[in-house]
């Protein structure tokens, strides 16, 4: 296959009842546990990349390796942009041939969100690109991007309608009350509030902040009407983890390949356990 926009993966989840998950991903490593294992288990999966990621390891090297691994398997596969908030930006990526993006233009007021998104919509559009776009705010900290608790806001469900109409964006990331990191209490989803937006909204909906989530309530969100579900933090923890433990035990350790094995190996178990969550296996 060669790289695909998002639209008919998540069509397609929203018309059988699961989530295709988005995984962010920093480097080949992490690149290649996300794309084996949802190989391995037959799931549509979205590599996902921040601005930082990107900035990382160069737009070109991150399309280059999601061209490799699309053509390789057979399984869905999309590069996604995730959190940008630079139009530009956005555009010299779909020009390098990325597919899918979100512009998070969260931050600003109803209608400058809507111009910012639609700017982004009428571009990618032409390029046959799929456009994700944020309504209401969540708090934590994606990156470099930080909101604090105390300016996060949930999603109006009559405000979203007008927000999709009026953009023409392909999904849409909701604020029902996760964050991105990790929580200091249990998160507390606001189900009412994703019922009245789906029952309001026909395109596919994204929960940001699934780290660190309860699985049953992601599973309720996805049996509610989330399509897709985005997962960072839960799978940079135990990657680090198991390269701290290595060089805990093999202190001189220098051989990249010896030292990233175990992070890869403990990030692929939280990868599986994701796509289980999802119930986006053997869907291919
Ligand atoms: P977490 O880091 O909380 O998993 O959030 C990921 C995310 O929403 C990426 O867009």
């Amino acid at each position: 296959m060669s790289i695909l926009s998002t639209r008919q993966m998540l069509l397609n989840a929203q018309r059988d009842g699961y989530a295709v998950p988005a995984f962010n991903i920093h480097n080949l490593e992490t690149l290649q546990v996300v794309v084996d294992t949802a190989v391995e288990m037959k799931s549509p999966v979205i590599i996902a990349g921040t601005p930082s990621t990107i900035e990382y390891a160069g737009a070109e090297y991150i399309n280059a390796m999601a061209e490799v691994a699309a053509h390789k398997y057979d399984i869905p596969i999309a590069i996604h942009l995730d959190h940008f908030e630079d139009v530009e930006a956005i555009k010299s990526n779909i020009d390098i041939g990325f597919k899918s993006c979100m512009i998070d233009a969260s931050k600003l007021e109803f209608e400058k969100n809507i111009a910012k998104v639609k700017e982004v919509v009428d571009y990618a559009h032409k390029f046959d690109a799929t456009v994700e776009a944020e309504l209401g705010k969540l708090g934590g900290q994606e990156d470099d991007l930080i909101v604090d608790e105390k300016d996060t806001m949930y999603t109006n469900p009559n405000d979203a309608a007008e927000f999709v109409k009026r953009t023409g964006i392909d999904s849409l990331a909701v604020a029902i009350g996760t964050a991105h990191g990790l929580y200091k209490g249990e998160p507390k989803l606001d189900f009412e509030r994703l019922k009245e937006i789906r029952s309001k909204v026909e395109v596919p909906l994204v929960l940001h902040g699934a780290s660190d989530v309860p699985d049953e309530l992601v599973m309720k969100a996805i049996s509610l009407g989330i399509c897709k579900v985005n997962v960072a933090t839960d799978l940079k923890i135990p990657f680090s983890g198991a390269l701290k433990e290595y060089f805990s035990q093999h202190p001189e350790a220098n051989d990249p390949r010896k030292y990233m094995t175990p992070g890869k190996e403990a990030m692929k178990k939280i990868v599986e356990h994701k796509i289980q969550i999802c119930g986006s296996a053997n869907r291919y």
